[in-house]
């Protein structure tokens, strides 16, 4: 009887903090030993030759979701798992969205539904709060807290979803409280929503006026706005899909004033530009997401900013509406108007091999950092590490297998999601994920998706280690204890 039930054999492994040769033992789902010359395994794969690292944790993907438009995303949860793990992710923390009127509960009850069937990957979630009445505040937060959904993500705009600095500040001393971390999407709602309607007056109403309508200084704005109320109640956040300089320069602050806050960039960011908002026809409308693209100068602002260690994460902030279909972004029309248009771009496939290709095979980030970025911070920040995230004796096999040379032409054919389009056609790449394997089983090798349909569990989260981070009050008044010292 074989020791093992897979062994990796010339292992060359990097993880965040460390390059080493080695074979990888695995046994019921886990990575049971690390060393070289190991006993056989019923199954074996040499991997001389490729590069070995933790498979990829997405935590920022919209999966089987309603947008604030009322446009279902194209994917569910088989197909979004499914794209995943064949560009190498094997953990993705979608969210389970909280629409006025509705017990989060419930949200998470149906989301739950939905997921358990059909995830080929292992999911958490991150809660939508958008109706903070007592009860939620009071009762379903904390216990859902306790149940593992330790992370909350909030909006300041979309009317739908937006929570006042108020609400803001009550879903913030609860994360205190009782031990999670709050993602915002911070940007200006009044101002866009003043901007929008005088475009619109104007008779511009194309794809390029989304862009137009959220200038940088709406999210530099509610991003600084966000890190003075987080310093209020003395919680750690995160702003997430950082777009560029100016929210960068207020994250910057923050962390220079030892605040602790995060930042979370995304492939579009590094990628796309508003330009590409001005293609011909409608074409524009598969490079809409928010906070929109900006200009290279501010690419380079944000590939600098994922170089010197300002942002903790890149997620995908996978978000897809398909082009050509009547349930998509154009829900409401092909003469719709830049804000009847969905928001959002996929990315769950090609967030890995974008950066790995731009980023490490360009110099600009080290192998590790590249670890770090996609992987083992986003599974520390949101308490899954080490069960994932890294490559360790205890954690989970999870793993993927590069050929860091193997070239690739991105577009939509050789992608695995239910989308009828890439904003990243043609982009040529080089290093691509040959081999994912989720818990000890190869669900991606040789180009071929081996994975099925209820392979993935759900992962409760433990408390993020940021919030046991020491306090540093603003005023003689607790906000959150009601203690005067
Ligand atoms: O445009 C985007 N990012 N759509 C997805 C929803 C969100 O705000 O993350
Ligand atoms: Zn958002
Ligand atoms: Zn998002």
């Amino acid at each position: 009887m074989p020791e093992f039930d897979l062994v990796i054999r010339h292992a060359d492994v990097a993880t965040e903090s460390d390059r080493f040769s080695t074979d990888i033992g695995i046994l019921d789902g886990k990575i049971t030993a690390l060393e070289s010359g190991l006993s056989e395994g019923e199954q074996e794969i040499d991997a001389a030759g490729r590069l070995i690292m933790p498979g990829g944790v997405d935590s920022h993907c919209h999966v089987e979701q309603i947008s604030s438009n009322g446009v279902w995303t194209a994917d569910d949860w088989f197909t979004a798992t499914r794209s995943a793990a064949c560009g190498g992710t094997t953990t993705i923390i979608p969210f389970a969205c909280q629409h006025r009127g509705q017990s989060l509960r419930d949200v998470v009850k149906d989301y739950h539904d939905l997921a358990g069937p059909k995830a080929v990957i292992d999911y958490a979630f991150h809660l939508i709060v958008s109706d903070p009445t007592d009860q939620v505040l009071g009762q379903e937060l904390p216990a859902l807290i306790k149940g593992g959904y330790t992370s909350f993500k909030i909006y300041l705009t979309y009317d739908a979803l937006m929570l006042t600095d108020r609400q803001f500040l009550d879903v913030l001393a609860v994360a205190r409280r009782d031990g999670a971390m709050v993602m915002v999407h911070a940007e200006n709602n009044d101002m866009i929503k003043w901007m929008a309607d005088r475009l619109l007056q104007a008779g511009l109403r194309a794809p390029k006026f989304h862009a137009v309508a959220r200038p940088m200084l709406v999210e530099r704005e509610a991003t600084h706005r966000s890190i003075a109320l987080a310093e209020l109640v003395d919680v750690p956040i995160l702003i997430v899909h950082v777009s560029g300089g100016e929210a960068i320069e207020q994250i910057r602050w923050a962390q220079e004033r030892g605040l602790n806050v995060y930042g979370e960039t995304c492939p579009q960011y590094l990628f796309l530009t508003e330009d590409d908002l001005d293609k011909p026809g409608l074409e524009g409308a598969k490079h809409m997401c928010s906070p929109p693209p900006r200009d290279k100068a501010n690419q380079e602002i944000v590939w600098k900013a994922l170089e010197d260690g300002l942002f903790e994460v890149f997620s995908s902030d996978h978000a897809p509406y398909r082009f050509d279909d009547p349930e998509g972004k154009f829900k409401a029309g092909k003469d719709a108007h830049f804000k009847q248009i969905a928001n959002g771009v996929p990315g769950l496939e090609v967030r890995l091999p974008l950066l790995f290709s731009e980023g490490v095979g360009k110099g600009r980030i080290s192998l590790e950092q590249f670890v770090a970025l996609t992987a083992t911070n986003a599974a520390r920040l949101y308490g899954l590490f080490p069960r994932k995230g890294t490559i360790a004796v205890g954690s989970d096999a999870d793993i993927t297998i590069w050929d860091p040379d193997k070239q690739v032409k991105i577009s939509q054919s050789i992608l695995h999601d239910a989308m009828d389009y890439t904003p990243y056609d043609g982009k040529e790449v080089t290093g691509w994920p040959i081999t994912t394997i989720s818990r000890g089983n190869v669900v991606w090798d040789k180009e071929e998706f081996l994975g099925g349909p209820g392979k993935g569990e759900f992962l409760p989260c433990d408390t993020p280690p940021a919030l046991s981070a020491e306090r540093r009050p603003v005023t003689a008044f607790d906000p959150v204890t009601g203690v005067l010292s």
